[in-house]
């Protein structure tokens, strides 16, 4: 959809719409479409009872003395309520509501209406933001469903008076690109994006500057990688793992570390999965989409910081090759690891990057982005909180403002001594699971404090949050795209002077 900002509607066709504070509140523009409709939003607004409360929204059809086909009125609560984050909330409404209407050409009447406190240019630019992130779709299999035929919005032009709006926008939509990329790689078939796949779709952000470095086996069997392998040793498809450099800081300025797990599919290996959902193991290569997704939103906007992206790309599978529970793996750290459960394998493969981004690039902090367990699901529920583990107080606190700041939202578990306690093993240095039963997102996150080397870290599971069953926030089913713009916010907020 192409977003474009006007100080005033350009033609009247398509889709008016309006947007009100809470009383409901028309402004002129929608003071002037009342008049010439008879009344008709008044009326509207009487028999659906509309307030202009926030999520509210009330629909007219035009009539034929006008040339919009049709008027939209949203709420937007109290004026003085609004922020940023509800901006993105209305935009994402509308491009609900209009997706699939028909509807090609949208105006949105964007102007802040009396009270608003959120200025006039980040209002305008959060609804563009919040329509365009909603507007996403993966389509492309299907080739029969009349609804995939159907008109999609095309165009919206977002009406503001200032002019800041646009050049406010541009660095978003940038942004956004990084987004759909994210949605894009996951969303897609382990038969289309598979460890050789994903690291091809990495090498393509060399056309934005992002510097590329493909491991694949021999090397990582050089450089010592046993627990990485080890995961990817049942499967057919080469592992590998990828490096993405973006240097836009200072020259020798030690760099951010972004670390993602990339499962391309999650068979649980021996330890074999249940059937019932298993297809959703596809997306368990979602940190590493977040993490590849960020890169390209911060070189497409040039970020002024030192970024490396790190992400481990396997496949988990049960076969003849496949690793066995109770095998004894050595790591790159040289920590040995009992694997009691091939399923818990995530924490395997990022053991081993963590180890050796922090041996290579010593970077001034670590965060890794895996959907590491299903209890962080079971604590925190799908489409709300990414759950994070951080011993280093700083990076709590700028992460958790990053994630309020962009809506990537993210809620701290703790870390500690009788946790870490919970993964010491009788024959090798650790086991890759605690008890089996309780606190398991926190024992994963134990583990992998153990491959950091002390190095300032977080842990950010993500497994709630790549994917949901039901339209979210900002999101169809699907993709949600979820901490592109945690990691792209927490970068600009922190590393980019
Ligand atoms: N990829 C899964 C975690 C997961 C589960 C992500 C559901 C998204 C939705 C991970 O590799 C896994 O299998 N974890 C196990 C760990 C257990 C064996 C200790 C889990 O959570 O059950
Ligand atoms: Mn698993
Ligand atoms: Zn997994």
């Amino acid at each position: 959809m192409k977003i474009k900002f006007s100080e005033k509607a350009l033609k009247e066709t398509g889709a008016l719409v309006l947007l009100a504070a809470q009383g409901p509140k028309l402004d002129s523009t929608g003071k002037h479409y009342n008049k010439a409709t008879g009344g008709a939003l008044d009326q509207a607004f009487k028999t659906s009872n509309f307030k202009g409360k926030r999520g509210e929204a009330v629909q007219v059809l035009a009539p034929s003395n006008i040339g919009f086909s049709r008027l939209l009125v949203f709420g937007l609560g109290p004026a003085k309520e609004v922020t940023t984050i509800s901006a993105e909330n209305v935009g994402a409404a509308i491009a609900a509501k209009l997706l699939r209407s028909g509807e090609k050409f949208l105006t949105v009447m964007a102007d802040t209406p009396g009270g608003v406190k959120t200025k006039a240019g980040e209002f305008a630019s959060h609804i563009a933001a919040g329509l365009r992130l909603r507007a996403y779709h993966f389509s492309k299999y299907l080739t029969k469903q009349p609804e995939n035929k159907k008109a999609r919005l095309e165009e919206a032009i977002i009406v503001t008076a200032d002019q800041a709006a646009a050049g406010l926008y541009a660095e978003m939509d940038l942004v956004i690109d990084g987004v759909y990329m994210t949605r894009d790689l996951i969303s897609e078939p382990a038969n289309v994006v598979y460890p050789k796949s994903f690291a091809t779709a990495i090498k393509s952000l060399e056309q934005d500057g992002v510097e590329v470095e493909i491991l694949g086996e021999k090397e990582l069997e050089k450089i010592g990688m046993g627990a990485l392998l080890a995961v990817g040793q049942g499967s057919d498809r080469e592992s590998y793992v990828a490096i993405m450099k973006w240097s836009g800081g200072k020259k020798g300025q030690a760099p951010v570390a972004l670390i993602g797990k990339g499962v391309t599919f999650d068979t649980g290996g021996i330890s074999l999965k249940p059937g019932a959902g298993m297809e959703e193991m596809k997306w368990d290569m979602g940190g590493a989409g977040i993490v590849t997704g960020a890169m390209r939103a911060l070189a497409l906007r040039g970020a002024r910081a030192n970024v490396i992206g790190i992400v481990g790309l396997v496949e988990n599978m049960p076969s003849g090759k496949a690793q066995r529970p109770g095998d004894v793996v050595k790591s790159l750290s040289g920590q040995t690891i009992e694997v009691i459960n091939t399923d818990a394998e995530g924490r395997l493969v990022l053991a081993d990057i963590l180890w050796y981004c922090q041996e290579t690039f010593k970077p001034k902090v670590m965060i890794d982005l895996a959907t590491l367990t299903g209890a962080i699901i079971v604590a925190l529920g799908r489409g709300q909180y990414a759950g994070f583990f951080t011993s280093d107080e700083g990076i709590a606190k700028a992460l958790t403002k990053a994630g309020e700041e962009s809506g990537d939202r993210v809620w701290r578990f703790p870390l500690s001594d009788e946790y870490d306690k919970l993964i010491n093993c009788q024959i090798a240095d650790m086991k890759n699971v605690g008890d089996g039963a309780n606190a398991g997102s926190i024992t994963a996150a134990q583990f992998l404090k153990r491959f950091t080397n002390d190095v300032p870290w977080a842990h950010i599971d993500v497994a709630g949050m790549v994917w949901t069953l039901k339209p979210g926030r900002l999101w169809d089913k699907g993709a949600t795209g979820y901490g592109v713009r945690l990691l792209d916010r927490y970068v600009k907020d922190n590393f980019e002077g």
